[in-house]
């Protein structure tokens, strides 16, 4: 048994992960193409044959739409703006709840904020990572009009559970699919499952266009309302006859036509990606399977995993020290990161949401409560030990890794899990390190991991 690398032992490991690397030779030829062509943008502002967009941006819809047998592909210019397009579409009013994930990316709760409507979090399920179908189902009230569901890590949620909730209660059904891009559920593809759905295409996702995102529906209603939304609506619902024009005042999410022939080009690659995220995926979780101690996601027949995110449960218990410690030996086998791509591992993901000072105080849009006292008489509960499952994993539990990626072959990814192996043979090197055990207190979750390694 080699000594760990923290306690003065030679590394695992001294050579650079490589960096992902995502443009080539195709997305600077799309992009000089459309500089050449001078048309940046195609949409107008007003109902007529540009309020969609130009060719690039309507080709791209169409691609990703086509292939996935999604009837409208409706691009942005953020999934941020996409998600509060289809809390918007949808319907919500002020005073409506929405029940989200507390365990997401801040934008998958706030988008219900912006058109007045209350996120009410339910818990999340322990191997998925999502929302836990009992736990939503315990948060519906007589106000609750939506589910936003989130496909977190690019793992898809229990959709049949949630969707025959939202049937038996009359709820529509958004899907955060952010990091889940053609991430398949039972055969299906996430986004339109529920009502209406979507991808981020920003710079860390699988493929990116810097920033953008693109919204996916099956119903031709919502997909007009959100064209509405993405584009001036209040100049259009005339011309397109839009009798009920709530939530139809647009604002200006509109994805250029540069970025759109980029996309193209990168949808041309994203199976190729995600076969070789399931291959890395598939090695690493055969290799971390049996340990215990360990937790790793395992996958249903017909459901597919992105891998957005590698996430691994730890067992404090199992081991016998903190989770930091775990994982400074564990990055201490492996070479420093030079950016978020190659750290290792980073503890937990996010804070809670309720936990922000947004629900805290309870102050969203302007300074006297508004939405969160839309409905006299009702106090929403955000306090800490609302939902035990995510404060255990962001505490004690959760570790993430985004190595499961391009770049990074089976040699590399066995580095890595070598470097796990080491670290749990020596466990007991490590639990005798009281100095060590005591500097463990402080969290490196991936904020932290971001802002320590993202070149500046
Ligand atoms: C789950 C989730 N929802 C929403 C977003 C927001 O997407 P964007 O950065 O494209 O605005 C992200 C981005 O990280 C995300 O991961």
């Amino acid at each position: 048994m080699s000594k760990l690398a923290i306690l003065g032992g030679t590394p695992i490991r001294t050579i650079d992960f490589p960096n992902r690397k995502s443009m080539g030779r195709e997305e600077l030829e799309a992009a000089q193409r459309v500089l050449e062509s001078d048309i940046l943008s195609g949409f107008v502002g007003v109902a007529g044959n540009f309020f969609n967009g130009g060719t690039e941006v309507r080709s791209f819809e169409n691609k990703w739409a086509n292939e996935y047998g999604f009837k409208h592909g409706i691009s942005v210019n953020s999934w941020t703006t996409g998600l509060q397009v289809a809390v918007g579409a949808i319907g919500i009013e002020p005073g409506d709840e929405v029940i989200c994930s507390p365990y997401t990316m801040s934008a998958s709760a706030t988008s219900v904020l912006f058109y007045g409507g209350i996120p009410v979090f339910a818990d999340i399920d322990r191997d998925r990572y999502t929302l836990d179908p009992k736990s939503v189902e315990e948060k519906i009230t007589p106000r609750t009009k939506a589910i936003l569901v989130v496909h977190l890590f690019g793992y898809p949620a229990d959709m049949d559970a949630i969707m025959a909730i939202a049937k038996r209660h009359n709820l529509r059904v958004i899907e955060d699919a952010a990091q889940a891009p053609g991430v398949l559920y039972k055969n299906r593809p996430v986004g339109a499952i529920g009502d209406i759905g979507g991808f981020s295409l920003n710079f860390h996702k699988h493929i990116h266009t810097g920033e953008g995102g693109l919204l996916v529906t099956q119903n031709d209603d919502l997909a007009l309302r959100s064209q509405l939304i993405r584009n001036h609506g209040e100049n259009a619902t005339e011309a397109y006859g839009v009798s009920d024009i709530s939530n139809t005042i647009g604002s200006n999410y509109r994805f250029t036509e540069i970025q759109a022939a980029i996309a193209i080009e990168q949808f041309k690659k994203l199976k190729g990606f995600l076969n070789h995220r399931k291959n890395i995926g598939a090695y690493l979780t055969a290799r971390l399977n049996n340990i215990d101690g360990l937790s790793v996601q395992h996958l249903e027949e017909g459901s597919t995993h992105s891998y957005y995110m590698f996430p691994i449960r730890y067992n404090e218990e199992v081991f016998g020290i903190p989770r930091n410690l775990f994982l400074r030996a564990v990055s201490a086998e492996l070479p420093k990161p030079n950016y978020w791509d190659t750290t290792p591992l980073a503890e937990a993901y996010v804070k809670p949401l309720y936990l922000n000072p947004v629900y805290q105080q309870k102050i969203a849009i302007g300074k006297k409560g508004f939405p969160f006292n839309m409905n006299p008489g009702i106090e929403y509960d955000y306090s800490k030990g609302l939902c035990p499952v995510t404060e255990k994993l962001y505490e004690k539990e959760l570790m993430i890794s985004p190595l499961v990626r391009e770049g990074i072959s089976l040699d590399d990814i066995s580095d890595f899990a070598n470097a796990i192996e080491k670290t749990i043979e020596n466990i007991n090197d490590l639990k005798s390190a009281k100095h060590l055990i005591s500097e463990s207190s402080e969290l490196y979750d991936a904020a932290k991991a971001i802002e320590d390694n993202v070149k500046k």
